[in-house]
């Protein structure tokens, strides 16, 4: 949303440098006569409908806006002033509040600013840089500068760092699927690849390792992919939490799926293989709910709590490992309203949760949120906006560990 604005900031760098800046509560923009389009420093200026720009004191900001076909729609923001990875802890009970990144948007500024708040995140994941295709593009070739860069900022501002993930039949290097390899290679090139990165990152991980992302179809059925056409589920699973285990065994190692959010054949599939690799002495010491859910579709709380539980009673912790809550677009306040009201419902059920861990969303702002680039017409699925502005959304988060 505001994708006007970034148009209306380029057009303004064009004009005479002569402007003055309004101070707080003073016009910045609209269609008012004369006014100063720039706010003093300890101000920001919000749209408040399509006539009327206003400069608010910082982080005070009711309403933002969106433009669409058939206009501009003012949306409310969010409001707490509350601060979402100290309430997840104090309040909460949780470890951590934490968030998705990714190397291109380091080099935002202010995106960056925010994301090192550790009383907003406690806990940073990469999102792209620790996969397969980029840790181990060729066979034994091993990159791990973005990596890197993910693990300093998370160390630099006193963060939880999150590993993500060993083997995924996705963003896997091109030459493990090409090389037409046989079983025992196979295997020994899981161990190798797990067992060299995991070992990379050991004693940086403060958090946990997303060892096995997506080893299922939403059917319950194993996801058919070279690791698991060749080995079988179960060999390919243990291979790479046993390597994992022996390259950092102070990493807490997690099984990491999506639509397991509430009970179903994706969930019983994901309890069914946690139980057998317990049985076996695997080390395996949580699941991962990913969370990528949708407005107005999220399941119950009590269905949230109970699914949780049954995760749990495994001997296992869970984390809500990558949570988004995606609407059609374009937002209205009503759709905002209903978001705010899901993340309370995911949040709030993981509170009561004793082994649900901590909460990370998939990036904090819209602006970098992979959401529109798969799902067309899709978006606007995470609590800050695409200019980094709280949405009701942020509230809900705060009022799910608080409540
Ligand atoms: C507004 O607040 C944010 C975070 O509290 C801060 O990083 C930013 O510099 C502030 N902006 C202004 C214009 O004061
Ligand atoms: C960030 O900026 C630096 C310096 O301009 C550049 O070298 C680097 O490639 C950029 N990184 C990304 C991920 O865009
Ligand atoms: C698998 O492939 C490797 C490498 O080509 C080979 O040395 C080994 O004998 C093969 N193993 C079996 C069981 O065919």
């Amino acid at each position: 949303m505001l994708k006007h604005l970034a148009s209306l900031a380029t057009v303004l760098v064009l004009l005479p440098a002569a402007m003055a800046q309004s101070s707080v509560w003073g016009q910045c923009g609209g269609l008012g006569i004369g006014a100063d389009t720039t706010c003093t420093p300890d101000s920001v200026c919000v749209v408040q409908n399509p006539y009327y720009s206003q400069c608010l004191p910082n982080g005070s900001a009711t309403t933002t806006a969106v433009t669409t076909t058939t206009g501009t729609v003012a949306l409310p923001t969010g409001t707490s002033t509350a601060k979402s990875n100290t309430v997840a802890k104090t309040l909460g009970g949780k470890k951590y509040f934490g968030s998705a990144t990714d190397n291109p948007e380091l080099n935002d500024t202010a995106y960056v600013a925010t994301l090192s708040d550790n009383t907003l995140f406690g806990q940073i994941t990469p999102g792209n840089s620790m996969k397969w295709d980029a840790t181990e593009p060729s066979r034994g070739v091993f990159t791990f500068a973005a990596g890197d860069a993910v693990a300093a900022l998370a160390k630099k501002n006193g963060q939880l760092l999150r590993g993500h993930n060993c083997v995924w039949y996705n963003q896997l290097a091109s030459w493990v699927t090409a090389g037409n390899f046989n079983a025992s290679t196979l295997t020994s090139i899981l161990q190798t690849h797990c067992g060299t990165v995991v070992s990379h990152y050991a004693g940086q991980m403060k958090d946990s390792w997303d060892v096995v992302n997506e080893p299922f179809n939403d059917d319950g059925t194993v996801r058919s992919f070279v690791f698991s056409d060749a080995l079988g589920l179960t060999s390919y699973v243990t291979t790479a939490l046993v390597a994992a285990r022996a390259a950092d065994p102070a990493a807490k190692l997690y099984i990491n799926d999506y639509n397991i959010d509430s009970a179903g054949a994706k969930a019983t599939a994901m309890i069914n293989l946690v139980t057998s690799l317990k049985a076996a002495g695997t080390p395996i010491d949580g699941v991962g709910i990913q969370g990528h859910l949708i407005v107005g579709e999220v399941p119950s709380k009590a269905a949230l709590i109970a699914n949780y539980e049954a995760f749990t009673a495994l001997g296992i912790e869970i984390a809500i490992t990558e949570l988004d809550i995606r609407m059609t677009l374009p937002e209205t306040p009503a759709l905002l309203a209903q978001q705010q009201t899901d993340y309370n419902t995911v949040i709030s059920a993981c509170k009561a949760v004793a082994g649900c861990v901590g909460v990370t969303i998939w990036d904090y702002t819209d602006k970098y949120s992979w959401i529109p680039g798969v799902f067309t017409g899709q978006g606007a699925a995470l609590p800050w906006d695409d200019n980094l502005i709280r949405k009701p959304a942020y509230d809900g988060i705060i009022a799910g560990f608080t409540n």
